[in-house]
């Protein structure tokens, strides 16, 4: 398996603190900041833009190495992943993360009426995210079926192949929820199929639940609760990473 990649969720930070909450998290050992963009409408939770994303950029002054970029994971919980894909871009996301369901609906949605020209599809938003210059990563939601992804996954053209697979481990929409063991079975799917892929979890990631994620093959740990609310983040970081690499 691809190594640990510890991502602390900054949705649990002190948003009035926010970008000296990010620099200090990076010096407590985490790989990459993951960063949950709410919408409103794909989740019933609000979060920021990208004003605020290029302003806590700017606190980050060494981003750590992962494929050669930075360290901001945006997980887009936002029903248009296509319409803010250049403004992500331009204010300082690496990886942009949207959600499959997502992708389908609005494809859905703009396909009448003419519309075509703004028409959409999970592949087609990969090849876009790769043109920009950024990763890309597709999430699951619970109720999403993980097959769903092979045929992204087993895609030819490396411009259609996501660098990421997330399997969410809560509902989306709030941080410290109760990681669901039931969505790890997708996990292990992935990890047989795929055997070098990022697989992300997110959702009540911590250190009681961390086994069983990498057990079933998960790489890329979110954690938001679970880092902000310890008393030693570094620790648990540390931790969280011990139990990928054990
Ligand atoms: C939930 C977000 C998560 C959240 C995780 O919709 O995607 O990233 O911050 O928080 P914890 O680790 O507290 O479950
Ligand atoms: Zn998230």
């Amino acid at each position: 398996a691809p190594k640990a990649i510890i991502a602390p969720s900054i949705l649990s930070a002190d948003f009035a603190d926010l970008g000296a909450a990010c620099s200090r998290t990076i010096g407590q050992g985490a790989d990459w900041l993951h960063v949950d963009i709410m919408d409103g409408h794909f989740v019933p939770n609000l979060t920021f833009g990208p004003p605020v994303v290029v302003k806590i950029r700017s606190h980050v002054d060494k981003p750590t190495e992962a494929h050669g970029k930075g360290t901001f994971d945006c997980h887009m919980m936002i029903a248009e992943p296509k319409k803010w894909v250049k403004e992500f871009q331009k204010a300082g996301c690496d990886l942009y993360c949207f959600h499959y369901e997502a992708a389908i609906n609005s494809s859905a949605a703009e396909s009448p009426e003419g519309k075509s020209d703004q028409k959409t599809s999970p592949r087609e938003l990969v090849r876009y995210i790769h043109e920009q210059g950024m990763l890309a990563g597709v999430a699951i939601k619970p109720a999403t079926p993980v097959d769903v992804l092979y045929e992204l996954f087993d895609s030819e053209d490396p411009k259609e192949k996501p660098d990421m697979a997330l399997v969410m481990t809560v509902e989306p929409g709030f941080g410290g929820q109760k990681f669901m063991a039931s969505e790890l079975p997708k996990v292990q799917a992935l990890r047989e199929r795929y055997p070098d892929l990022n697989i992300e979890v997110d959702g009540g990631l911590g250190p009681s639940t961390i086994d069983q994620a990498a057990d079933a093959g998960a790489n890329v740990i979110v954690a938001g609760s679970a880092v902000f609310g310890a008393e030693d983040p570094a620790q648990v970081i540390a931790l969280l990473r011990e139990a990928v690499e054990k």
